[in-house]
């Protein structure tokens, strides 16, 4: 895609609201239920970004899929104090079929060999240093010990809502809906929306095949519809793809009370996103984002780089499952981050990267959604007779 077409094509979208036409404001109920002022929550797993999404009036979603166990109270405590009361939801990813217990050294010893020397191929190849910094990826197993640390640190938080992706967890549910929270799942398909209202969750995350990580193959514009359908009295949120304001209002006008983002946010600054993965977001375009299982070992949408390309290559191994893949791999993905390697470096991304033009903040970008729902609105009002 051209970055120049695109640029014009969003700027178009922000024309001046006329003033008979004024969208004052869109409060959905779900607005009105978390005592936020727009309906947009944000995904994202660093701490300035949860904080400015809050302050910006959204709802933000922190993710600690990726923290180290010993590390979450702090992070936790850090972002309540900073927060002072504003709402904020914690997301987990919690697949099933992982082990009890495993660590990294004891599941090396199960990888086979033949994936072992491909990635030490891939290691001389493209001159892979050792990582420095412990990180989740280079010393944690997903595992259901692994998890039961981090359901506990969240339900002991004063999180508001409560989010799982990948799988559910009947116990989770129930007693953090005991706790007041609000429960929330990422769904790609209407079987697994199913499932979750039926364990008790209440609010429901339609994600497409259009989003940034671990998703399915079922587009927003066409899963949409289908969980509003089914979804009864249960609030649905759209995610996936979505990065103007125009696409939140389509959305709402669908029958969901609100838009869950993630790729977008990492242009702010308040990201601290590596510049060389930056300058890589802004240069793609939606095609240059991809669905591999060479990441955690799970369909997830990324950003594509030479690493990824090296795994759709004909002498590639078909990755491995989860948590095996991240075992394989993790040490590269720490390496190219913690070394900001602009050939290699690569991050989960969805079809939404389009909306990232170059670096900003959160509240800059909260303030442009809006607009562009406005723009939308006049737009839309103009053509009503
Ligand atoms: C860098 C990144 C990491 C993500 N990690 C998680 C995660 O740990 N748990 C989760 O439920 N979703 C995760 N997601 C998916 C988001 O929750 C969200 O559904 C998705 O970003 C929406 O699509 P979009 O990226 O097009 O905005 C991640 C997305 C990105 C971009």
């Amino acid at each position: 895609m051209e970055q120049g077409d695109e640029a014009s094509r969003l700027g178009s979208q922000v024309s001046p609201v006329t003033a008979n036409s004024a969208m004052t404001h869109v409060r959905t109920p779900i607005c009105e239920q978390l005592g936020i002022t727009h309906p947009i929550f944000g995904f994202s797993h660093a701490t300035d970004v949860v904080v400015a999404i809050a302050e910006a009036g959204g709802f933000p979603v922190l993710g600690l899929a990726r923290e180290l166990p010993e590390e979450i109270p702090h992070i936790i405590e850090e972002v309540e104090t900073r927060l002072a009361g504003k709402p904020y939801g914690i997301d987990l990813m919690l697949p099933s079929k992982v082990p009890q217990e495993a660590s990294i050294d004891s599941l090396k010893s199960a990888l086979p060999p033949g994936h072992v020397d491909f990635v030490e191929g891939l290691r001389q190849r493209f001159d892979v240093a050792p990582p420095v910094k412990p990180s989740f990826f280079t010393t944690q197993v997903r595992s259901e010990a692994l998890f039961e640390r981090q359901i506990e640190a969240v339900l002991g938080s004063r999180a508001r809502g409560v989010a799982t992706a990948i799988g559910l967890r009947a116990e989770l549910i129930a007693e953090a809906k005991r706790r007041g929270k609000l429960t929330f799942s990422l769904v790609g398909s209407v079987r697994h929306a199913r499932k979750a209202l039926d364990m008790g969750v209440e609010v429901l995350v339609a994600q497409g095949y259009d989003a940034g990580g671990h998703t399915g193959p079922v587009g927003t514009l066409s899963l949409l519809p289908q969980i509003v359908a089914m979804a009864g009295n249960a609030p649905v949120l759209a995610a996936g793809g979505i990065a103007t304001g125009a696409q939140v209002l389509g959305c709402l006008g669908m029958g969901a009370q609100g838009a869950w983002l993630g790729t977008l946010w990492m242009a702010a600054r308040e990201n601290h996103t590596p510049p060389a993965l930056l300058a890589r977001l802004m240069a793609s375009g939606s095609e240059d984002t991809l669905i591999t299982r060479a990441h955690s070992g799970k369909p997830c949408r990324v950003v594509r780089s030479d690493w990824i390309d090296a795994w759709n290559t004909p002498e590639a191994p078909v990755p491995l499952g989860m948590p095996l893949q991240q075992v394989l791999v993790g040490d590269v993905f720490a390496s190219m981050h913690e070394r900001d390697d602009a050939r290699l470096i690569y991050e989960a991304a969805g079809q939404s990267v389009f909306g990232i033009q170059g670096p900003t903040t959160v509240a800059a970008q909260m303030t442009q959604l809006v607009d562009e729902m406005d723009a939308a609105w006049s737009r839309l009002h103009t053509w009503v007779n």
